[in-house]
């Protein structure tokens, strides 16, 4: 797979998201927090999903203070929303907005790391609902009001072990791969009827909670904050990606 980089010194205008409606999900914490905060500080108006609501109050309360666009929560646990939940906020948001101009599929859970052998069923199946099956009922969902948009953008979250296997990563990267599988058949299905871009992104490895979780060793602060990532994100999501779609981008 042949990874894609936002242009070399990319820098966005600061209005670039102005107008736009872009709903990121798992928006409370880590990299779809800064991610949040950065489309507002770009003049989105920033739609929170997540399932802790005390965080995504925060967020709110962080972009207001700012003097982005009041931006909406929804407080949905990924995990065990059904079907029913998926169409009510479909239907919410279709009668608040003429259409949505971004999705950044960002929530993800990391799972068991250990060996297959020892992996547990409902953990693995716990990973595929959250990082692949709430993907696709909440792009299923959501797709009329994105084609609503003159161009809008939908960015999967990737992850180097959803590009190439390793050992002990079990359901996170398997969840990975089908993420990456997803945005290609997704891509190819709206590239010539559509104004809908579809790609990924691994943010590769970035000093948030998931991380150091992933690796308790490590020095936390040999990575990236999340701020310092923030680029390809802001290319991903605004007009200067129109037209590409179906690639798999990484952060560096
Ligand atoms: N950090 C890295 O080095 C790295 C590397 C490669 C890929 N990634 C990917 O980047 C994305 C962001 O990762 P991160 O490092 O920022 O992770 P994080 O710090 O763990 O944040 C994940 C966010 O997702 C939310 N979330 C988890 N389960 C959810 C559920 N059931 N329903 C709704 N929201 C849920 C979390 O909510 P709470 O705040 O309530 O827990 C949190 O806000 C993920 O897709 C991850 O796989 C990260």
């Amino acid at each position: 797979m042949e990874e894609k980089f936002a242009p070399r010194g990319y820098s966005p205008e600061s209005d670039l998201l102005q107008g736009k409606t872009i709903l990121v999900t798992g928006a409370g914490d880590g990299i779809g927090r800064t991610a949040a905060l950065t489309y507002a500080a770009h003049g989105a108006t920033v739609l929170l999903l997540g399932r802790t609501e005390s965080k995504l109050e925060a967020v709110y309360d962080a972009i207001e203070r700012a003097g982005g666009a009041q931006p909406g929560i929804i407080a949905m646990d990924l995990l065990s929303a059904d079907a029913a939940q998926y169409h009510t906020l479909a239907e919410g948001l279709e009668g608040t907005f003429d259409c949505l101009d971004g999705l950044l599929h960002n929530a993800a859970l990391l799972g068991d790391m250990c060996p297959v052998e020892n992996a547990g069923y409902q953990s693995w199946c716990d990973v595929m609902q959250v990082n692949v099956n709430a993907q696709f009922m909440l792009t299923k969902v959501l797709l009329p009001l994105l084609q609503r948009a003159p161009g809008a953008s939908i960015v999967l979250t990737s992850s180097g072990v959803g590009r190439s296997g390793r050992a002990y990563w079990g359901s996170y990267a398997v969840s990975k791969f089908a993420t990456e599988g997803f945005m290609q058949v997704l891509a190819d299905e709206l590239a010539n009827t559509t104004q809908v871009r579809v790609n990924s992104l691994n943010p590769k490895g970035t000093n948030t909670a998931m991380r150091r979780t992933a690796y308790p060793a490590e020095n936390p602060t040999d990575n990236p904050s999340p701020e310092d990532i923030m680029g390809v994100y802001l290319y991903l999501m605004g007009d200067d990606s129109r037209g590409v779609t179906g690639q798999a981008f990484s952060a560096r």
